[in-house]
């Protein structure tokens, strides 16, 4: 087709909701002309008059001038009828979560605007393609997603239907610049990169509670506080709810054909089904006291150390950091080429349960605990220390008392394999390596994506860097073989620059590492 110049000054936002008022202020505020729309009259009243409030009170904290509030405030102008959107440059959609109905206002919006007028749509779980397979020119729909509260989340993904024109697309990665947001570009796929990289953390934090390894709060205190991110995947289902997120859970499962990565656990239909939506309703996997999170103390450490201790030289890293916090404790170290009747032994597995360690290892099983070597040991805010079902209740408190004895809080959990942060982390590394292997996005634009779009410390291909591809490979092969379940198959893209010593944000050469294919 030929190229068309999209040049946007004027925008039209149809539906005055949550998304659609924030939408209209950043882009207000960048001082583009918004025209406001919605089926329901006193919506775009009361967008308007939250815009009002919300200029006012950034004006009043100094983050604005009154000039430009009040400026901000003019640009934005009410529509009575989708005809006044007729000299509009682009049109984002933020209407009700609907195909057909999206489908019918786009094909209405084609016979008001002109011609070089794009058509955006800010849908999370619909297929651009399908909402442009009405149009008469479905080149000029094009997929801008925003994230909820607009102004805060400083992301949009441009997502490229099948038929999209690659120059509306850059046009709204433009726009998006200029209204102070960071644009990715996503091709047309459930989820997009945000709603399919989330998908780790939840579902693996799920299936770890559905296998009585750890509560929930101890799983949230392990993902904080050892592998470093902002909430844990309880704390996260609370905060969105599990009436959306569940069925975002179901429907992203479903949308690739029921990708064993992506399985959601019974547990949130259940909980969904009894009210327990999370912090809306008082009550969720935490529950709230005048909007409060009431979390359960911890039990504290035991007391008694053990009398020495001897440890698995499997990882020779793991090896070294035990050995310093047993010199820290002022325990002895059982140095012997296997262990003397008496000492407990410590493993380090990666990707193994602390049993099949044992039994690869020939351990005394009973004696046996597992210490989660992932993240650095030494200078640890948090350690989680494993046990085999035969290990007893004295070797445990001893395990225990040596790995807090420098006071850093353990969580013990009983047997899994990837202990929580190992097979956490390493399911969230390996979707966001399928979704580069997909071409979905460039590895640059996912880790932005996903850092900021849901908060995490780090991107997914770059928290495999940081922690070593290989070994993210190891936990996942070593799941895959001790579970079976093709849901820990390892992504090609981790495997093969795993293999090859490669970065993980690394494209092939033959790439183009600002286009992806649609
Ligand atoms: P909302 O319910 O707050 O607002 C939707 C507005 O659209 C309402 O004011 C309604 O009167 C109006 N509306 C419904 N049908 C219409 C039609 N045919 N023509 C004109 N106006 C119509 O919904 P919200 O949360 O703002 O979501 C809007 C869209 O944004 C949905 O597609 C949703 O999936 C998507 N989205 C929502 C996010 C969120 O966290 N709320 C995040 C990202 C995307």
């Amino acid at each position: 087709m030929t190229s068309r110049n999209f040049s946007i000054e004027t925008i039209g936002i149809v539906g005055s909701g949550a998304m659609g008022r924030g939408i209209a202020q950043i882009a207000a505020l960048a001082g583009l002309s918004v025209r406001l729309y919605d089926t329901n009259p006193a919506a775009i009243g009361a967008a308007r008059d939250y815009l009002a409030e919300t200029f006012a009170k950034l004006t009043a904290k100094g983050k604005l001038d009154e000039a430009r509030s009040l400026a901000a405030l003019t640009n934005v102008k009410p529509a009575h009828a989708i005809s006044e959107l007729v000299d509009c440059d682009l049109v984002i959609e933020a209407i009700v979560e609907k195909l057909d109905v999206k489908q019918a206002l786009f094909r209405e919006l084609e016979t008001v605007v002109s011609g070089r007028c794009v058509l955006a749509s800010n849908t999370s779980s619909l297929s651009i393609t399908a909402i442009a397979a009405g149009c008469t020119d479905p080149s000029r729909v094009v997929g801008y997603h925003f994230f909820n509260p607009v102004p805060l989340m400083k992301v949009v993904e441009v997502i490229d239907g099948l038929r999209s024109d690659r120059e509306a697309g850059d046009a709204l990665m433009d726009l998006a610049r200029r209204m102070g947001h960071t644009p990715v570009r996503a091709k047309d796929m459930p989820g997009f990169i945000v709603n399919h990289a989330g998908r780790g953390m939840n579902t693996e934090g799920l299936r770890v509670a559905g296998e009585g390894v750890a509560s929930f709060v101890d799983i949230d205190r392990i993902m904080r506080e050892q592998a470093g991110f902002r909430l844990g995947p309880f704390e996260l289902l609370d905060l969105t709810a599990l009436d959306v997120s569940h069925p975002v859970m179901e429907s992203i499962y479903h949308q690739f054909y029921e990708e064993p990565r992506f399985t959601p656990s019974p547990i949130t239909g259940t909980r969904l089904a009894g009210g327990l939506l999370g912090r809306k309703t008082g009550e969720g996997f935490y529950r709230y006291e005048d909007g409060k999170q009431q979390v359960p103390a911890e039990t504290p450490a035991p007391a008694a150390l053990p009398g020495s201790v001897w440890v698995s030289k499997r990882y020779p890293g793991a090896y070294d950091a035990v050995v310093q916090l047993i010199g820290k404790a002022g325990v002895k170290l059982d140095e012997g080429a296997t262990p003397a009747a008496d000492s407990l032994i410590v493993v380090t597995p990666f990707g193994h349960d602390a049993s099949t360690a044992a039994v690869d290892e020939t351990l005394d099983a009973s004696r046996v605990v597992a210490i989660d070597a992932l993240f650095p040991l030494v200078g640890a805010q948090r350690r989680t220390l494993m046990t085999t079902p035969a290990t007893t209740r004295a070797a445990r408190d001893a395990g225990h008392a040596l790995f807090a004895a420098d006071g850093v809080p353990v969580t013990v959990i009983r047997d899994s394999t990837g202990f929580v942060a190992q097979r956490v982390v390493a399911t969230i590394v390996n979707i966001g390596c399928d979704i580069a292997q997909k071409q979905i996005a460039t590895p640059q634009d996912i880790d932005l994506a996903v850092t900021l779009g849901l908060g995490y410390p780090r991107g997914p291909l770059a928290l495999g860097d940081a922690l070593g591809a290989a070994t993210i490979l190891t936990i996942l092969r070593s799941m895959y073989d001790v579970l079976g379940d093709p849901r820990y198959r390892p992504s090609p893209w981790l495997a093969r620059r795993a293999q090859l010593g490669m970065s993980l944000t690394q494209c092939d050469a033959a790439d183009n590492p600002t286009e992806t294919q649609s």
